[in-house]
């Protein structure tokens, strides 16, 4: 197959050998071509198959239907988040997330001491420590309310999703009462086990 013929330029002395392409490399492109023709065909001109935005769009949308129907069937309670707060693997994802620099730790530290918002290893709350007093906290945030004597800056944090506001609330759960030396209560808190 190899011959000796060239293409007849030269560019600075070099030359083309005019060598057929080899048999192997032909096939693998005419596959590639009846490849794409199916392809077409099949995810675009008939559109039977799903792409990997559409597959991506109804998987969302399964994950969404079953966790509304959890919810339904498992309402977030006290129970239920104290429950959580008792699984390992679930307060340490919040754990991991309350200690992210960016997140939870930059207002709290990252032992929870408290630095711009409130420790949160004591007894003391300003909004309550029941679990859905705390699950609401950070779901909702907390706006200042000067009159009543709330400073507010806690933020809301649900566009983060329900994981994110589960897991963060079991993990601080899980602190409750652990007394991390820092931040004195603030004057409007009230004591609660
Ligand atoms: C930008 C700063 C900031 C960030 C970030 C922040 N917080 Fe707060 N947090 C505050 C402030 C300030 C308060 C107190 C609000 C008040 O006094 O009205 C607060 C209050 C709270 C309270 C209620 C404490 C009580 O005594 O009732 C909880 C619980 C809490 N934060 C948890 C979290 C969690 C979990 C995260 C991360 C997902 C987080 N915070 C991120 C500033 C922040």
């Amino acid at each position: 197959m190899t011959t000796e013929a060239t293409r007849g330029h030269t560019f600075d002395g070099i030359q083309e050998f005019d060598n057929r392409l080899p048999n192997w490399w032909l096939w693998t492109f005419y596959g590639a071509c009846l490849f794409s023709i199916g392809y077409w065909v099949f995810y675009h001109t008939i559109g039977v198959g799903e792409l990997p935005s559409e597959a991506y769009a109804i998987e969302q949308e399964a994950a969404a239907a079953r966790l509304a129907k959890q919810l339904a069937e498992n309402p977030i309670d006290d129970a239920a988040l104290l429950k959580l707060s008792k699984e390992p693997a679930f307060v340490a994802a919040g754990e991991r997330i309350f200690k992210n620099p960016a997140k939870c730790a930059l207002c709290h530290k990252p032992d929870a001491s408290g630095n711009i918002g409130p420790n949160l290893t004591d007894d003391m709350w300003i909004y309550g420590g029941k679990p859905m007093d705390i699950y609401t906290t950070i779901a909702k945030g907390r706006a200042a309310d000067p009159a009543n004597g709330y400073m507010g800056g806690m933020q809301s944090w649900e566009h983060e999703g329900l994981q994110f506001v589960l897991q963060t609330t079991a993990y601080v759960l899980s602190i409750k009462n652990t007394n991390v030396p820092g931040k004195a209560p603030e004057p409007n808190a009230k004591k609660e086990q």
